[in-house]
């Protein structure tokens, strides 16, 4: 559907059936800390289930793209707008998805539109809260890149803009919707690795492009893009177009290595074990090679403390980003517990068991203690496989399918989905802490079942 008129009727036939549903429901749901008890089956109906879900990119970019291409590849969903603040970005949308979509520089066109139902939100991360939140006042279902928020203290704002517009939020740390985050999350319920102790995990690069040195366009000005929107309520300068190609290099608009990848990290970990996360948080680091003007660190080192919970038991994380590394694999996560450990990856979850025995098999030891020496030999004994490989088939589509292809379920089954607000912000805020603790040479606390520093 894309004529204004029948999405207009549609809209007002789906803001009955929703009104009415809603009418009965609202009380109870929303707990005193604004957090949702479930509200599943109380969400709007967005659109008659036979239509192509009509979707908007909001920051047309390098991820905008990725997402937009890869939700128009889940049968039923239809890029039919795009919002960037650089030409250039308009008119590559425009190839990619048809020269009759809707472009505009400014996101409250979009949200005023009644033809689109959810909108792709995929600008630097200090414009994901008030695009966000206006989008869900709107009505429109999000799907807002990770981190959801920029500073620590804007995510109540999203956590309560969900829950008081019952609409769909899926923040975007696409991995844990991955089948290796899945059979991670089975294996560790099944005691496959015992109680767990520790968890740990990294990303290591070695490029320029890997350390966020992205080309600069030729025709980059103030004349080809809305510089004056680009900085939102941060202070104003002068066209500057390594700040806004390069917008993760400075703390006005990134939230540096640990907002841009520890947060991954941290939704799987949250997935898998089902922790709402740290209570407390430090990181050390520094800026080590990329000398090009950035305000954040190339390598950061973060530690965690997880307090038992009825979830799981108590455990430490250590993540490391390291911009200067190129002999190392990329990324990497890892559970241990007293019994195994689990390297975890998307598609492929390596399950290795300890190689521990009981000392009275221990050959030298039983010559100690026992006279009949003469009589042990080392029989050699049947064991089971020391680690199992799980991996997916072949043809799996991937994480960021799957992270749409629940997204789009959840708008028409009227869901919540599992990477929601409150989600997004549990992973969202230790990262961010992160930064803080780097900055402030302090620990910090943190109440994540409150959403609150602790003092
Ligand atoms: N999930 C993942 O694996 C993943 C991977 C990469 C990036 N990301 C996230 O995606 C987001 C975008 O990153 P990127 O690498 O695509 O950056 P990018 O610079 O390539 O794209 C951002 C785009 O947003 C546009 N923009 C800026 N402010 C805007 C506004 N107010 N309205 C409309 N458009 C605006 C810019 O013009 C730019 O084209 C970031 O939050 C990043 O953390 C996620």
């Amino acid at each position: 559907m894309s004529n204004e008129s029948t999405s207009n009727s549609r809209r007002k036939f789906i803001q009955k059936v929703a009104g009415s549903v809603l009418a009965s429901s609202i009380p109870g749901i929303i707990k005193a800390t604004g957090k949702p008890d479930n509200f599943e089956g109380l969400l709007r109906n967005y659109y008659n289930p036979n239509d192509n879900i009509q979707i908007a990119v909001i920051g047309a970019g390098g991820m905008g793209t990725a997402d937009g291409n890869t939700a128009m590849s889940v049968p039923g969903a239809k890029i039919i707008a795009a919002c960037d603040l650089y030409d250039g970005r308009l008119e590559a949308a425009k190839k990619n998805y048809g020269k009759d979509i809707f472009t505009t520089k400014d996101y409250r066109e979009i949200l005023q539109r009644k033809d689109i139902d959810a909108v792709i939100v995929a600008t630097p991360d200090h414009w994901h809260k008030d695009i966000s939140v206006a989008a869900m006042n709107s009505g429109k279902a999000v799907y807002c890149e990770k981190p959801m928020v920029h500073e620590v203290s804007e995510g109540n704002a999203v956590v309560e803009a969900q829950n008081r517009n019952k609409v769909v939020m899926q923040v975007g740390s696409q991995g844990m919707s991955s089948l290796g985050n899945e059979k991670a999350k089975e294996l560790l319920a099944a005691g496959a690795i015992g109680k767990l102790n520790y968890a740990e995990g990294f990303w290591a690069r070695n490029s320029p492009f890997g350390a966020w040195q992205y080309d600069i366009p030729a025709d980059a000005s103030d004349k080809t893009v809305d510089w004056k929107m680009f900085l939102n309520k941060f202070p104003d300068r002068p066209f500057d177009a390594k700040r806004f190609f390069r917008w993760r290099c400075y703390r006005d608009y990134g939230t540096g290595v640990s907002g841009d990848l520890f947060v991954h990290l941290f939704s799987s970990l949250h997935f898998i074990t089902n922790s709402k996360g740290p209570q407390k948080i430090m990181a050390m680091g520094g800026l080590r090679y990329w000398k090009d003007g950035r305000e954040v660190p190339d390598i950061l080192m973060g530690m965690f403390d997880y307090a038992e919970t009825e979830q799981h038991p108590a455990f430490n994380l250590s993540l490391r980003v390291n911009f200067v590394d190129g002999t190392a694999d990329s990324t990497y996560l890892r559970l241990v517990g007293n019994e195994g450990s689990m390297n975890v990856e998307w598609d492929k979850v390596t399950l290795t068991k300890n190689q521990s025995y009981a000392a009275v098999d221990d050959p030298l030891l039983k010559t100690k203690m026992n006279k009949e020496i003469e009589t042990v030999y080392d029989r050699k004994k049947m064991v089971p496989p020391s680690s199992t490989i799980y991996k997916a088939e072949e043809g799996y589509k991937g994480a960021h399918y799957d992270h749409f292809y629940n997204f789009f379920n959840c708008i028409r089954n009227k869901k919540v989905s599992s990477e929601d607000a409150l989600f997004g912000y549990r992973a969202a805020a230790p990262a961010l802490l992160c930064n803080d603790s780097y900055f402030t040479d302090k620990a910090v606390k943190w109440d994540p079942i409150n959403l609150k520093l602790v003092n």
